[in-house]
């Protein structure tokens, strides 16, 4: 079937089975090899994307079903310039081996928006779907603090 995915403000018009998941349509037929199959279960959010803002798990959603505006880790740089959530996680040296970061990314940048980044447990709580198994924790929450700050500076 012929599916149509906004993704990163282009429209990409894919013909795929009607089980294949957004994970693997972006990743084996769209060239968008950022967001990272983990377990392909739901379980270690390594594939976030943002649908409309929103976390989502790809690996769980079929493509067909995709409906809204997807963001992936390939659509956040202005350029050369870097999101502000990527430029904290390598200022904060948020990451060892990089598998997760994508979908920690992904995640970091709803939890601020979600409103559920005021303290380190409440990041801690709402960062938990996203497993690192090089443990980065402690870094990723303080990449989310400094992200969350400036944010709150910047909107007064
Ligand atoms: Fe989707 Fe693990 S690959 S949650
Ligand atoms: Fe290696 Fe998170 S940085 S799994």
């Amino acid at each position: 079937m012929k599916v149509d995915l906004h993704v990163n403000g282009a429209v990409l018009v894919l013909d795929l089975d009607a089980r294949v998941t957004l994970l693997d349509a972006l990743r084996e037929h769209a060239g968008l090899t950022g967001a990272k199959k983990g377990c392909d279960q739901g379980q270690c959010g390594a594939c976030t994307v943002l649908i409309d803002g929103r976390r989502v798990l790809s690996c769980l959603t079929l493509a067909a079903t995709a409906r809204g505006k997807i963001t992936t880790i390939e659509g956040l740089a202005d350029g050369h310039a870097l999101h502000p959530m990527q430029e904290a996680f390598v200022a904060c040296d948020a990451l060892q081996c990089g598998y997760c970061t994508p979908g920690q990314i992904m995640s970091a940048i709803a939890c601020i928006e979600e409103g559920h980044a005021n303290t380190r447990d409440e990041i801690r709580e709402y960062m938990s779907g996203n497993l690192c198994r090089c443990a980065a924790y402690p870094k990723i929450v303080d990449a989310i603090e400094q992200v969350r700050d400036a944010t709150h500076a910047e909107r007064g």
